[in-house]
């Protein structure tokens, strides 16, 4: 069978596009469109290319990759990261819990996330996870629950960087400097809250600080940010140790924001130049990280080191499909075509217009026909769905089956109901093996939490 490849996962083959060995076609047919299709090995590879990437660049210890969970929460997904080695970065009780039904051990799991509270903390600290405190209040739960339960809460600080010298403008916000937006977000402890907790934490019997994290976000992926981030990290935390009286961290984490090759960003602003490989990002973080330690006088070797990659690790990984339920085409007052497919822009966490489309697109049956007709594609709620304006298709009618490309990455957990619609299932292909994962709901999943009282309820 011909088979000519798209990139990793995608190929064609007699005309149809292929996951791995599955025919998209026959996917759609066996389990109904919308439909999330994610692709096992492609993932298993992308997670290798990180596991090597930063071990070749960091000898002078462990390497944990830390997926975020919050990119793809699917359990089998999280098993397939399990089997592969990987921790796990949560946020708050659900994605504790999720990563714990995927199988990662406790002690693998880094709990994250802003006002935390009394109970992720205790449960946290009761499977042994690690907590990443964003405040001195975190920080006093800790003791109280980890001498309540009788254990050690081991925590990592998650500092603010600033990054005073540098003049870069953040991709989300053309016109602000990040060095100012990330201090202003919120993310992280203040430093003027985080240097006198660097002692109090020594002085709490049920806590061990172990570490340091950082995560900047998407704000830019030119290597100079990264240098920065990281060279201001070190020098914050040759503060802390200071002041703690030479205190060492024995892990330190970068958190994610890494991009992916084929992220189309929506929600950023400048996009469309090229980032750098992982082989240069590893490389970028873990010479800074070497390079300002020894300037500082702290000692780098044993120092285990992580990132926590969401979209980087899963973005190409995945891809939707969905079906054309009519063209229509205007002909008397202006000349306009639309496909109207039944997917929506709320299951695909884009609105509005854009007049770039917001994914890559193919036509899965007809792979081997040359794109001679305009038409936008259009979804399926009551809002204007403008998924695709001006997409250029085969001849396209009722049954054709559209495949959005690298829809890996925060779509799927970020779906909505609105409409009552139920959300997209998805299937997961290893070779030419195809399962369900999570089945799509049932317009009873969608009223399930609704209450009526009682008197409404004649
Ligand atoms: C703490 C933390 N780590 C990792 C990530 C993943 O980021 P990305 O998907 O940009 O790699 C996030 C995303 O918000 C985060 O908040």
């Amino acid at each position: 069978m011909f088979a000519e490849k798209i990139n990793e996962p995608l190929s064609i083959r007699n005309g149809h596009l292929f996951v791995e060995d599955c025919d998209c076609v026959e996917l759609t047919r066996r389990f109904g469109t919308p439909l999330f299709v994610v692709s096992e090995n492609h993932l298993r590879a992308n997670f290798r290319h990180y596991q090597s990437a930063f071990k070749k660049h960091w000898p002078e210890g462990r390497v944990r990759i830390m997926p975020a969970i919050k990119a793809n929460p699917i359990i089998a997904v999280r098993r397939i990261l399990t089997e592969e080695g990987g921790g796990c970065d949560v946020f708050g009780p659900g994605e504790l819990e999720g990563a714990l039904r995927g199988g990662v051990a406790g002690e693998d799991i880094s709990v994250n996330g802003s006002i935390k509270n009394r109970e992720v903390i205790r449960r946290a600290i009761d499977v042994g996870a690690r907590v990443v405190l964003d405040s001195p209040r975190e920080l006093e739960l800790c003791e109280e629950e980890a001498a309540s339960l009788g254990k050690i809460a081991r925590v990592m600080f998650r500092i603010k960087p600033h990054m005073k010298e540098l003049e870069t403008e953040s991709d989300f916000a053309p016109g602000f400097k990040i060095c100012y937006l990330t201090q202003v977000i919120k993310y992280g402890i203040p430093t003027s809250e985080v240097l006198p907790m660097g002692p109090r934490a020594m002085e709490l019997p049920h806590v061990e600080p172990v570490g340091i994290h950082i995560h900047m976000g998407r704000h830019s992926k030119k290597l100079e940010v990264w240098e920065s981030w990281v060279r201001n990290c070190v020098y914050l935390t040759k503060e802390i140790s200071d002041l703690m009286g030479g205190w060492v961290p024995q892990e330190m984490d970068f958190g994610g924001g890494f991009p992916s090759a084929s992220d189309h960003d929506p929600d950023v602003v400048v996009k469309g130049y090229p980032g750098p490989s992982l082989d240069e990002y590893a490389q970028t973080i873990t010479s800074a990280l070497r390079d300002t330690m020894k300037e500082c006088g702290l000692d780098a070797s044993g120092i285990l080191i992580e990132v926590e990659p969401g979209r980087g690790l899963h973005c190409d990984t995945g891809i939707h499909l969905t079906s054309v339920h009519n063209v229509k085409e205007e002909t008397a007052t202006l000349p306009r075509k639309w496909a109207e497919v039944d997917t929506s822009e709320v299951f695909l966490g884009v609105q509005g217009v854009s007049e770039e489309p917001y994914f890559n697109y193919v036509v899965a049956n007809k792979m081997d026909q040359e794109s001679t007709h305009k038409l936008d594609i259009v979804g399926l709620t009551c809002n204007a769905e403008m998924l695709v304006i001006d997409a250029s298709l085969p001849e396209t009618e009722r049954g054709d089956v559209i495949a959005l490309l690298d829809t890996g990455s925060y779509i799927e957990p970020m779906a909505a109901n609105f409409n009552a619609l139920p959300r997209p299932g998805t299937v997961l292909v290893s070779g030419a093996q195809a399962d369900l994962i999570k089945r799509p709901e049932t317009v009873d999943d969608v009223f399930a939490r609704d209450i009526i009282p009682a008197r409404l309820a004649g």
